[in-house]
């Protein structure tokens, strides 16, 4: 291939010259991409960030090949559920280093809807609900609501201010507090069937939760995933990841602001006391807040009750 390109060179002034090769592979991309982006466009009602955003993702996922068109990937590590690598091999000046395949829960999240409908997306700990409505304005799902829960007034305040001013988007922010959890009936949580649930770096602020906080949220719905992205992972020990000196920082950082000391314990006993089930679990796998490491943990409801919202 290299060989036939180099002879077919494109020459212009002063000695500056290059292969048609690549010049013909883009002429040919560019193409591919706009059919690909102008279906995005339809799906997104002529929004060209949220289409970009799509052609970025499906771009995670699919080969470009000359001529070939989009080709599936081949994951050769399934690391998430999303199919998508833990970490990605980078550059940095001379060397070689690893870094976090989603670098935010966002991108995860935005991967994992477009491979599982959901009908609803709720945020507990939410604060203005701005990953809610980064998630929306990125291409997550649309036509469905986002529920910020938040304990703050300011923060559902802000919420409900954004909310009044995006078009389009349905957010609806409500009060939560992780410590007695309870879901407004106004809500209407009960027609939804698909929820999925997150929190993220808001659990840590709580020192101690129950079981049965997470027998409240399996309640919801039999087909509710909920998703924790929480910095627990000084709290547990897993193969290969053993406690060490990032965990010993994040348990002192944690002891001394009395944050969280029982998030994975708590976990625990709900799915030994057969409230969910523990479909995921990670430790130290993203870094949104330098120095304090996010954990994954994911389950879905072992109940078959509906709560009563
Ligand atoms: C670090 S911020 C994270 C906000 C948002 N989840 C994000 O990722 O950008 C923590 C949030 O948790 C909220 N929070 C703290 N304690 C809470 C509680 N008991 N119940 C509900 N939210 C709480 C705080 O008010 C704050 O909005």
């Amino acid at each position: 291939m290299e060989s036939e390109a180099s002879k077919d060179e494109l020459v212009g002034d002063a000695g500056t010259s290059q292969q048609s090769l690549w010049l013909n592979f883009y002429e040919y991309a560019w193409k591919q991409r706009k059919d690909l982006i102008k279906k995005f466009l339809d799906e997104f009602g002529g929004d060209v960030f949220k289409a970009i955003e799509k052609l970025k993702r499906f771009e995670g996922t699919h080969e470009l090949k000359n001529v070939i068109g989009y080709v599936k990937k081949e994951a050769t590590i399934h690391d998430y559920p999303t199919s998508a690598p833990h970490f990605s091999k980078s550059v940095y000046r001379e060397g070689f280093y690893y870094k976090p395949f989603y670098a935010h829960p966002n991108d995860f999240i935005l991967d994992f809807c477009d491979q599982n409908p959901v009908d609803a997306i709720v945020e507990l700990g939410a604060g203005y609900s701005q990953n809610l409505v980064e998630i929306y304005s990125k291409g997550g799902p649309q036509g469905i609501p986002y529920m910020g829960g938040e304990i703050t007034e300011s923060g559902r305040q802000l919420s409900a201010d954004l909310a009044a001013k995006y078009q389009g988007m349905d957010l609806r922010s409500f009060y939560f507090d992780h410590k007695s959890p309870k879901f407004p009936a106004e809500l209407g949580l009960n027609k939804f069937n698909r929820i999925f649930l997150f929190t993220c770096h808001s659990i840590e602020q709580v020192q101690r939760i129950s079981p049965e906080y997470f027998k409240t949220l399996a309640e919801l719905s039999p087909n509710l995933v909920a998703c924790h992205f929480e910095p627990f992972g000084w709290q547990i020990e897993e193969e290969g990841v053993p406690y060490g000196v990032v965990s010993k920082t994040q348990e002192d950082f944690f002891r001394g602001r009395n944050w969280n000391e029982n998030f994975a314990e708590a976990l625990y006993a709900a799915q030994d006391l057969g409230y969910i089930e523990i479909t995921y679990l990670k430790k130290n796998v993203m870094s949104i807040d330098l120095g304090n490491p996010t954990s994954i943990a994911i389950w879905k409801p072992k109940l078959n009750r509906r709560a009563e919202v």
